[in-house]
């Protein structure tokens, strides 16, 4: 071809279809910093502390011009013994390494426990992966404060070391940035008492960050900053290491009240009430974009940051999460992109902007989509990174045409507020992520996980990572039979089984419902609730049969163990939905002898719930709590931290503001939280049926206040960071008072309605009333 014409076609492709080229001449800058040796040791590192008895058997090389346009690429060879991996970067080698134990030991590393039982010959192999985008990101703003906050490094270590064997190379690093705003607003003249009444406690910063609250749970103390700005330089230096590209925080607009105060005639709203929150801790300042202070403050904040911290030139930056820009104004919103963009590049010229995509789904505010257009494509095409932040439910990238051109992240949300309950769309999953990439135009530049907690539905996360390199829908059938191998160490019939099951219920939802972790047992008790599942009950109690019935098989199981405790835990959470409503008929209908049955087999409901739990760690309060505490420098501190931790799961604000939002299911919170407000609801309800006297909720739920919810918080009474109970001889206990027989079964699904399960309960707990722990 002759030369000009090559090159004019070249140009052509670059200019017209910057995306064509996986947007290499936006994004091609944002690679590992880190040199191959150096990433080379991390891995080995990691591969050391992974499996120390067998890692002298692999071996790890990093050749940075192994990617293909831009993306990462691992290769794996067995040699005389030796596992030889290949990467270009760190992160791509420890997913090599992953991948291998994964599909070829069959060996599993999650969250709870891991099972790494490898054949004493490793298998042969010989493969090579190419990722299939260039990203995979990890996190929510929001798991800082609702999984991360209390950790200590030995628990960032072990969770690093997972975000790279599961391909993140991608991820929010948010610690200190606090310590950082501190500097920058002291040296803007404002006072100690200034900054106090503006940072919020620990468990709160991630709604601070947002410019949603404000002061609650706070001050942060010098220790504080101190801690967070040891483990934020441990963290990145780790993370960069084995090849992440960290994103830090930049400028969104958000400042302290005393702003107004040193900057009178400039323009500041105070933002939109969020949540109820009263005015003592909502409505920061926002400086409007556009004002040249926004540039100045900016770039002290990044100048600062960057200085303690370094930087790997991506940053997070949301001004409208929740809360709306005060014009629809075209011209305006595009000036204020643009503003925010420069406040970035006036530092960093290399600056990417990520920001999360909730915004356009959330509010109204962005249905007009010419708004989102101006807004985004204010910044030039390709320096900005938005997370279709809850792909799985709600994608936006249709809607919005592609981001208009704009790269964006396939985000798989699924949880929020850390809240448990067994549920994931498998199916959707396993269909849209590969048809988002395929569609015509698609500026879809990664994959990746963004729970606003962690700690719940491990598989759903395991079988979302796999999309990263993933390029053919699986086969669930099977991918969930190896799923339960790899977890559980050894094939077994009877839990392969199970989980066909409850892949086809609770891992099977399609609908588009917001699901918040909120059933009877959680939510505050009133009359009014709404209980609701996509999948038939009778499906998870055939799954429970099943655990049940693999136990002595698999019950020296970590992973099984947990599971064992989890699924008990959902049959109890869907009891709670089945008798809430048979509570509320009786009641109602004035039934009282129904009503006497119902609220016993009720209330025995949160008995077991607490039994079970207390017998696994990770469904323990105690950690939770004195972790909080390991954070405070002196007896104050524990204390405001202790309250931090009760109140996040709990009331969420002073009022309980948005109560039950991060709701638990641990043991120490069944029997001191969900049982006793339960408790007081059911002895009101019953002295209204007794004396036929009007019902008050509001009068109830002042009550439950007073004497259970606020003193939770405040009580600083311990509970235990260790198990206590065998799980599977009390999960069988369990199982053989709640088991509904199976003839009654077959009458609730021909039915739609359980027919013979209180008549078959109330025998049960009248001929055995040691169990009935009403008082
Ligand atoms: C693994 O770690 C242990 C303990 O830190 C160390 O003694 C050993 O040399 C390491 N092995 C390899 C292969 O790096
Ligand atoms: C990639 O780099 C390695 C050295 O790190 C070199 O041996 C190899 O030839 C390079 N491959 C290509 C395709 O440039
Ligand atoms: C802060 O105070 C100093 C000393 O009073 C003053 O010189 C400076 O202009 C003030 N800075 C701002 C941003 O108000
Ligand atoms: C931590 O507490 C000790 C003793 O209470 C005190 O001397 C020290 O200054 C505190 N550290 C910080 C950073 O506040
Ligand atoms: C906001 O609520 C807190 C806690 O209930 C209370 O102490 C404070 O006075 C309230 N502030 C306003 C402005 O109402
Ligand atoms: C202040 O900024 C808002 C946008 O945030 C704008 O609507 C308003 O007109 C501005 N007011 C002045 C006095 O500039
Ligand atoms: C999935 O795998 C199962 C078991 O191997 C097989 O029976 C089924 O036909 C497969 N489904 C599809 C759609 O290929
Ligand atoms: C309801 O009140 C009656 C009479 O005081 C009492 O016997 C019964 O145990 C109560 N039932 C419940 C569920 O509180
Ligand atoms: C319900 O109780 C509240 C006090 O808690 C009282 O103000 C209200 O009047 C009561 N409502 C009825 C209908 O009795």
């Amino acid at each position: 071809m002759n030369p000009t014409v090559r090159d004019f076609l070249l140009f052509t492709i670059l200019v017209v279809c910057s995306k064509c080229d996986n947007f290499e001449n936006e994004l091609g800058h944002i690679t590992p910093q880190a040199d191959a040796q150096t990433q080379q040791q991390a891995v080995l590192d990691l591969i050391n502390r992974t499996i120390p008895l067998r890692s002298a058997e692999f071996s790890v090389e990093i050749q940075s011009n192994l990617t293909r346009q831009g993306k990462d690429t691992f290769a794996i060879k067995e040699q005389s013994g030796i596992v030889h991996i290949t990467a270009s970067s760190g992160v791509a080698a420890a997913t090599g390494f992953q991948y291998y134990l994964k599909y070829y030991c069959n060996a599993h590393i999650s969250w709870e426990a891991s099972q790494l039982n490898l054949p004493d010959v490793l298998p042969h192999v010989d493969v090579e992966i190419t990722f299939n985008d260039r990203f995979r990101y990890y996190q929510n703003v929001c798991t800082a404060s609702y999984s991360f906050v209390w950790w200590d490094w030995n628990q960032w270590e072990k969770h690093i070391d997972w975000m790279a064997l599961n391909s993140f190379n991608l991820v929010l690093a948010f610690n200190g940035q606090e310590a950082i705003w501190e500097k920058v607003y002291k040296k803007l003249n404002l006072t100690e008492d200034d900054i106090n009444e503006h940072f919020t406690g620990p468990a709160f910063l991630s709604w601070l960050r947002m410019g949603n609250i404000r002061g609650w749970g706070g001050p942060l103390s010098k220790a504080w900053h101190d801690r967070s700005i040891y483990l934020q330089k441990r963290i990145l230096q780790r993370m960069r290491s084995l090849g992440i590209i960290t994103v830090l925080p930049a400028f969104a607009g958000h400042l302290p009240r005393a702003f107004k105060r040193i900057y009178p005639s400039v323009n500041m709203t105070k933002m939109a009430r969020w949540n109820d929150f009263n005015d003592t801790y909502c409505c920061p300042y926002f400086l409007d974009p556009t004002e040249d202070l926004f540039q100045v403050i900016g770039k002290m904040f990044l100048d600062e940051q960057t200085a303690e911290f370094g930087t790997d030139h991506v940053y997070n930056c949301d001004s409208f999460n929740e809360v709306d820009p005060s014009t629809g104004d075209l011209t305006y919103l595009s000036n204020v992109g643009k503003s925010i963009y420069s406040a970035m590049t006036a530092t960093d010229p290399d600056a990417i902007w990520l920001m999360q995509g909730w915004l356009f789904y959330y509010s109204d505010f962005w249905t007009t989509t010419e708004r989102v257009k101006s807004f985004i494509t204010s910044i030039p095409l390709g320096k900005m990174i938005i997370l279709d932040l809850q792909s799985e439910e709600f994608p936006q990238y249709d809607r919005l045409e592609q981001y208009f051109g704009q790269p964006y992240i396939w985000c798989m949300l699924h949880d929020f507020g850390g809240t448990l309950g067994m549920f994931g769309s498998a199916n959707k999953v396993n269909e849209n992520v590969i048809k988002a990439r395929q569609e015509a135009d698609s500026t879809m530049i990664g994959t990746g996980l963004s729970p606003e907690g962690i700690n719940q539905n491990y598989v759903i996360y395991d079988f979302m990572t796999e999309s990263a390199w993933r390029n053919e829908p699986a086969n669930l059938t099977e991918w969930f039979a190896s799923y339960t191998i790899r977890r559980y160490g050894r094939s077994d019939d009877y839990i392969i089984k199970a989980w066909q099951i409850l892949k086809d219920s609770v891992y099977n939802f399609n609908g588009i419902e917001k699901i918040r972790g909120r059933y009877a047992i959680t939510n505050t008790p009133s009359l009014k609730q709404n209980t609701w599942t996509w999948y038939e009950y009778s499906d998870l109690f055939d799954a429970w049969d099943l655990f049940i019935e693999a136990a002595d098989n698999l019950g020296s199981n970590p992973a099984f163990l947990h599971d064992l405790v989890d699924i008990t835990r959902q049959v109890l959470q869907v009891n709670g939905d089945i008798y809430y409503n048979k509570l509320i008929t009786s009641f109602k209908t004035k039934n009282k002898d129904e009503f006497q049955d119902v609220a016993t087999i009720f209330m025995n409901i949160f008995t077991d719930l607490e039994l079970i739990l207390s017998t696994n760690k990770d469904f323990l309060l105690g950690p939770w709590i004195e972790s909080a505490k390991a954070c405070g420098n002196d007896t104050e501190e524990k204390e405001l931290y202790e309250y931090n931790a009760r109140n996040q799961i709990t009331l969420w604000g002073p009022l309980g503001e948005i109560i039950n939002y991060a709701n638990k299911q641990w043991s120490g919170v069944v029997s001191h939280y969900f049982q006793p407000r339960w408790q007081i609801f059911i002895q009101n309800m019953n002295s209204s049926l007794e004396t036929d006297t009007k019902f008050n909720e509001s009068s109830v739920r002042r009550q439950m206040f007073t004497e259970v919810e606020e003193p939770f918080t405040f009580d600083k009474s311990t509970f235990p960071t260790e198990p206590t109970g065998n799980t599977v001889e009390l999960a069988k206990e369990i199982h053989s008072r709640w088991h509904l027989s199976k003839s009654s079964r077959r009458s609730e699904r021909a039915s739609g309605e359980y027919v013979e399960d209180v008549y078959y309960f109330k025998h049960y707990f009248k001929e055995n009333p040691s169990i009935i722990l009403l008082n």
